[in-house]
């Protein structure tokens, strides 16, 4: 285990389990249509390329980077487009892949974002949900798994850009954020 993790909280064979759940509901929801996965990068690129390996259906993808975070542990409230998406989403069908959906300000405002821009329907697969930190409702349609409000890092989650590579997702020890 990494010297900064306190505790694994969702170990690697959990997640790979929670994965492959996720894969088979949304195979089986989206079968037979023409459909966009959207990843939201960073935090998602672990948890985007393992779900995609465990789909039967072909789909397209493509990836927006947004942040709102600033190195800090508290959202901004600010959502930066740093990299929009890269085609027309008109009468688009899209499915937006998060790591973990927490004040709720990313998803809300993208899912604005997305339908302002065309798209058709807009829904939302996140691994992990932390209720308890919610500032903005935003209807979630596939969730992992929910967590509680600890300050967690790995499989994608980072702090101050450290610990994505993480396989596992662990706690993070108060004193390396303190
Ligand atoms: C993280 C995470 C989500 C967002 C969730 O991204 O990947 O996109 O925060 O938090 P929210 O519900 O409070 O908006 P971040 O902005 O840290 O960028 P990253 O994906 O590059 O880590």
């Amino acid at each position: 285990m990494h010297k900064d993790v306190g505790e694994i909280l969702i170990s690697e064979s959990e997640i790979n389990e929670i994965v492959k759940r996720l894969a088979k509901e949304i195979d089986n929801d989206y079968a037979g249509k023409d459909w966009l996965m959207v990843g939201v990068l960073k935090g998602s690129i672990l948890f985007m390329a393992d779900l995609m390996k465990a789909m039967e259906n072909d789909f397209k993808i493509d990836f927006v980077v947004v942040s709102s975070y600033a190195d800090g542990t508290e959202s901004t409230g600010r959502v930066n487009v740093l990299k929009d998406i890269s085609q027309s989403i008109e009468g688009k069908d899209l499915l937006i892949v998060e790591d973990i959906i927490d004040s709720g300000n990313t998803l809300h405002f993208l899912v604005k974002y997305f339908y302002a821009k065309g798209a058709a329907s807009v829904k939302i697969v996140t691994l992990f949900d932390k209720p308890d930190r919610r500032r903005v409702d935003v209807p979630v349609e596939y969730v992992g798994k929910v967590i509680p409000d600890a300050f967690i890092v790995g499989y994608g989650l980072d702090y101050a850009e450290k610990y994505r590579t993480l396989p596992y997702v662990g706690i993070l020890k108060p004193e390396v954020y303190s």
